[in-house]
């Protein structure tokens, strides 16, 4: 299973061994509308892709990655390592920058990562070279994560990790899978992307922010229950044209319930629902949460059996 090189909030690379043997065999276009960190795109065998997001940096990103050779894209990445001092640990190990596995390299980072990010954050234009800083910017910020403020600025501080192996390995093999699809890339509201062209050979996948749950994406309205309704009528609409979809999603988390949700589901009992088994890896975590239950779900509108 390849992962994406960016750790997307969000992204379902953990849960992959429990949506992927639900998807249908044969598909002809594979359409990831809210495709986030692309964890699930890379890994569907499919003749055409489509992967959509909101979000104008994801897309940005994965564009350039895409269409700019990998080596190249690689090599610029090292030059903007070296060119504002950041740490290389494949390099150099962590002893050269007085830092160890533990504590990490955000000490060592923090005054190159903060000229980076004012350099990202100044740009007016965001063409490749933006984008490949960008990318350098998460290879170095919390987590490998991106946030940006309301005025569109990057604002997470620098992290503990760098371009490390693993990370170069995963980032080689995920553009290599990549530039392998046939895909397009689409930075469009859900509701803009041209559905209407789907036939029955073709899937949609839609794993859309949660309701009931935090992330940056539908923090301050991010994600309405007008967005829920809507998406849940894009769905029906698919299911009319006889076209397949998948519909990720948390129908219970921390004592809240998706109603929206839940509803929809009880009014279609022609919708198949699967709950995915809790999949954090932190036992203390699952102790601790153990009475606030998550219920993570997939919803199909076809029978496995299905063979288009
Ligand atoms: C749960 S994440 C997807 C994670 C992805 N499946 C992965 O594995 O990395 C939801 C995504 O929906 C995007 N999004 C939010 N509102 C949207 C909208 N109205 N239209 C399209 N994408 C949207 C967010 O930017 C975010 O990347």
């Amino acid at each position: 299973m390849v992962q994406s090189p960016l750790n997307y909030t969000g992204g379902k690379y953990r849960l992959l061994p429990q949506i992927l043997p639900l998807f249908p065999e044969r598909i002809d276009t594979f359409v990831d509308l809210f495709c986030g960190g692309c964890n699930v795109g890379i890994n569907v065998k499919a003749n055409r892709y489509v992967y959509n997001d909101i979000s104008e940096a994801l897309i940005g990103v994965f564009s350039v990655m895409r269409r700019t050779e990998r080596d190249r894209f690689v090599n610029r990445v090292q030059e903007i390592i070296d060119e504002y001092g950041l740490s290389d640990v494949k390099t150099n190990g962590y002893a050269f920058y007085g830092c160890n596995s533990a504590d990490g390299l955000s000490a060592y980072n923090r005054e190159p990562f903060f000229r980076l990010r004012a350099d990202v954050n100044a740009s007016a234009v965001h063409d490749d070279p933006y984008y490949i800083k960008l990318y350098v910017l998460i290879l170095y910020a919390f987590n490998n994560q991106i946030r940006f403020n309301a005025n569109g600025e990057f604002n997470l501080p620098p992290g503990k990790r760098d371009f490390n192996q693993k990370m170069y390995e995963k980032l080689c093999r995920f553009i290599d899978l990549l530039q392998a699809q046939q895909a397009v890339f689409s930075n469009r509201p859900f509701t803009e992307v041209g559905l209407e062209k789907l036939g029955e050979e073709d899937f949609v996948y839609a794993d859309p922010p949660y309701l009931i749950t935090c992330a940056s994406y539908n923090e301050k309205g991010g994600w309405t229950e007008r967005d829920e309704y809507d998406l849940l009528r894009v769905l029906d609409s698919l299911t009319k044209r006889h076209i397949r979809f998948a519909l990720s999603n948390v129908l219970e988390a921390k004592g809240r319930v998706n109603t929206i949700l839940s509803e929809w589901l009880r009014e279609r009992p022609e919708y198949r629902m699967v709950e995915l088994r809790f999949t954090y890896n932190n036992a203390s975590y699952q102790r601790q949460n153990k009475e606030k239950r998550t219920r993570e779900i997939l919803v199909l509108n076809y029978d496995q059996g299905d063979s288009r």
